[in-house]
Formats: structure tokens, sequence, C-alpha cells
């Protein structure tokens, strides 16, 4: 089923995906206007702890010296974007993916990103094979189920020694009455290892954002990988 753009909403890019897709970027396109206050009053720090996490690991391969092409998977706002906007000034292009218009019109708007994908992130057609030096997803698995084709086709669109950075829930971290998907992190580092690529560091986030009803730190986990030269 190929998703539609929402009637108000002018279109920001090719259209993809399928299924409970339909009912999370809806989900999202009511959210996107409060998405920014809300994410400051819960402390979200999910994408400026991903962007210094790839930033010191391209500071050590030295990938500064080229255009960087990045991949932000589920973009919201765009804000994995600006920050790598504001440290390289110009020589980054990020493409931002999302099943939200309302989410990839601010993005687009806010100039975090360059081009705006409405489309899921588990599936990638419309990316050549080797286009992209990094690819984030931060806060967006917990929505993801089929991590098997998500590992295949970040790997795949990764060029030879790109680099990728998640923020995930993992195992574990289950809040009673929320629902989200939480990930097994040795089933999810499996599943990049066998598409052949190198997982560099897992560490545990503590307090990534506060629960907006207990306020009790939420906890993640960063994953940052390579793929070979
Ligand atoms: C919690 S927000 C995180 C946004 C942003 N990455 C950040 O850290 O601020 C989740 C975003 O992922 C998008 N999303 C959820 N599931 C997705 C999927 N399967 N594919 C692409 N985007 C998805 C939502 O529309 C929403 O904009």
């Amino acid at each position: 089923m190929t998703l539609q753009p929402h009637e108000d909403v002018p279109a920001q890019g090719t259209t993809y995906g399928n299924g409970d897709h339909r009912i999370i970027g809806a989900h999202f396109d009511k959210m996107a206007e409060k998405y920014k206050i809300g994410s400051k009053k819960v402390e979200w720090i999910g994408p400026i702890v991903v962007f210094e996490a790839l930033q010191a690991e391209i500071n050590k391969r030295s990938l500064n010296n080229n255009d960087l092409f990045i991949l932000d998977l589920g973009t919201g706002h765009g804000e994995l974007g600006e920050h790598f906007k504001q440290k390289h000034n110009g020589t980054v292009h990020v493409t931002g993916v999302d099943l939200s218009q309302e989410m990839l019109k601010r993005a687009t708007e806010g100039k975090h990103i360059d081009r705006a994908i409405h489309s899921g992130a588990e599936d990638l057609p419309w990316s050549p094979s080797n286009e992209f030096h990094i690819v984030t997803c931060v806060g967006v698995l917990d929505f993801i189920e089929n991590t098997q084709n998500f590992a295949k086709e970040v790997t795949r669109v990764l060029k030879p020694g790109g680099l990728f950075g998640f923020c995930y829930e993992p195992q574990g971290t289950e809040f009673p009455g929320v629902k989200s998907i939480k990930h097994h992190t040795p089933t999810l580092r499996g599943q990049f290892e066998r598409n052949g690529a190198e997982i560099i560091t897992i560490e545990e986030q503590p307090s990534i954002f506060k629960n907006f009803i207990t306020g009790v730190p939420v906890t993640n986990n960063i994953m940052v990988g390579r793929m070979p030269d």
C-alpha cells in the first residue's frame, strides 16, 4: 500500500511506506507543532548524544576532509542534521526520512535537511547502494519491528567505511502502559554483523529523557558502528 500525502500539507518528497506506517505518520503529524517544546520539557538529548558519538569517530577516522552525505531516519524536526550543519558548515548534505509530512515540513523549513523523503526507515527503495557516509536513527527504533530489514537496508546504503549511530530503547526498560518496541541488543548487533558491519561501541545512556508523566529518567542505548573499508 502506498502512503498518500495528507491533503493539507504540501508534498515534501517521494512517498513510500505501508501498513501501520499510516497510523504512525498521522500521529506525528498531529504532534509536529508541539514536538520541539515537548522534547525540551522531557529533556530529550538523543540527537546531541548520537551526534557527539559520531563526531568522535569522524575525527578519529579523518572523515572531515570531504563533503559528508548523511541519512537521518525518522528525522522529526531534523535536530541531528542541525548539529551536523552547525559543526560542518556547508559541507554536509542531509537527507531526512520520516513517515510524517508535518515533521518533514518543519525539518525542511528549519534548513536542517536538504532533501525530505516521506518513507519508512525499514525499506529504502529510493536509495542506490553505497550512497551515504553516515546513517542515523534516533528515537525511532521504538516504532520499528522489522530490524532485520532495517539492518539490511542501512548497511546497503552506507558507503565502505561509512558510520551509523542509533539511539534505542533496550529490553528491560518497559514502562507500564507505554507502548513502544524494545530491542534485544545482541539480536540487533547480530543483524548488523551478519550484513558485514562492525559494531564499535554500545553505551548505556541512563537519562535520555524523562518520562513525561512520572519524571523518571529513561535509559536508551547508543550503538555506533561502521562498514568495512
Ligand atoms: C520520537 S521522534 C524522533 C525524531 C528525531 N529523530 C529526534 O530525535 O528528535 C520519532 C520520529 O520518527 C518517525 N517515525 C516513526 N516510525 C518511523 C518509521 N518506521 N520510518 C520513518 N520514520 C518513522 C516519526 O514520524 C517521528 O517523526
